[in-house]
């Protein structure tokens, strides 16, 4: 039985603790060690994703497969949610189906919290409005542990839209468990002092914040979820903020670029920035497969432990 893992569903990290982190982040390496054992075979994996979404899908789907689950084709547009049905029918109906595993993208934060207990089905989070996007945190810490061995005394920047990303909550809610220091950075409209207490250091002024840095993680406007103008202008914003390779350099020289996607080039990151050798942008994205299996087959044995 794996250790510290004893959950069918997946919501968030605020709740997690750090021993449950490591086990998911120990998962992940062992599958990429070794070739994937069909854990999954006879299970069926539904995708309900009402925003959309490149990398978390699609990995999603890879890793369902390579651990020789059954995809279910579902698209929650042309579905009877359009008609009015709850998520919480379609959930049901769907495990009636068969659906052993739920994973879900929904504009709404927190919606998963009073669902995944209505059903039996594993609920992996796939992102939730502003809320948490648990897998991609896993992924970023992934990704840096690897090259880090350990989180404690780090520093990492999140550089960009705070206010509207859940990647960025599920960074600080994971980094902090596992001792870094996490600097939350971008205009202050975009950042909120508030986020000062969940645990991050606010810091407004970039060359500040990237200075002695082990890691940024650049994130992009939100401008699907700004009900207003949160920057002057795309190019009033990339003048102060974008990493550009002089920023860049302020950080310590084997300091890491992350980026969770999509990305604008030439708005929050400079090409140059996106494409070179600190950048681990596309080793997240692989990373992003190993972390989905882990999630999935955890959530499985918690599922089977009732
Ligand atoms: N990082 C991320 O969630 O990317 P997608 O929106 O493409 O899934």
């Amino acid at each position: 039985m794996t250790k510290d893992w004893g959950r069918k569903d997946l919501l968030g990290l605020e709740t997690l603790s750090a021993a449950e982190i490591e086990t998911i982040l120990d998962e992940a390496a062992s599958f990429k060690k070794a070739p994937a054992p069909r854990v999954l075979a006879g299970r069926t994996v539904a995708f309900l994703f009402s925003e959309a979404s490149t990398r978390t899908r699609s990995s999603f789907e890879a890793a369902a497969l390579r651990l020789g689950a059954e995809c279910l084709s579902f698209s929650a547009a042309g579905s009877s949610l359009s008609k009015g049905e709850s998520m919480l029918d379609t959930m049901l109906n769907l495990q009636a189906v068969g659906v052993t595993h739920f994973v879900v993208r929904h504009e709404r934060s927190g919606v998963l919290e009073d669902l995944a207990p209505r059903v039996n089905a594993a609920v992996v989070n796939a992102g939730d409005g502003w809320h948490e996007h648990p897998t991609q945190a896993l992924l970023d810490l992934l990704t840096l542990r690897e090259r880090w061995g350990s989180f404690k005394g780090r520093k990492l920047v999140v550089l960009g839209d705070i206010r509207h990303s859940r990647v960025a909550r599920s960074n600080l809610f994971a980094l902090k468990k596992l001792g870094a220091k996490v600097v939350f950075c971008g205009p202050t409209p975009l950042v909120p002092d508030a986020f000062a207490a969940l645990g991050a250091t606010i810091e407004h002024d970039v060359e500040k914040a990237l200075k002695g840095a082990d890691a940024v993680n650049v994130l992009r406007l939100q401008l699907e979820r700004m009900e207003q103008g949160f920057v002057p202008s795309l190019a009033d914003y990339a003048l102060v903020y974008q990493l550009t390779p002089a920023r860049a350099m302020l950080m310590k020289p084997d300091a890491l670029v992350l980026h969770p996607g999509p990305m604008n080039r030439g708005v929050e990151i400079a090409s140059e920035v996106a494409d070179g050798p600190r950048s681990v942008v596309l080793e997240q994205v692989s990373n992003g497969v190993f972390v989905r299996m882990a999630a999935l087959a955890l959530c499985d044995r918690g599922r089977a432990r009732g």
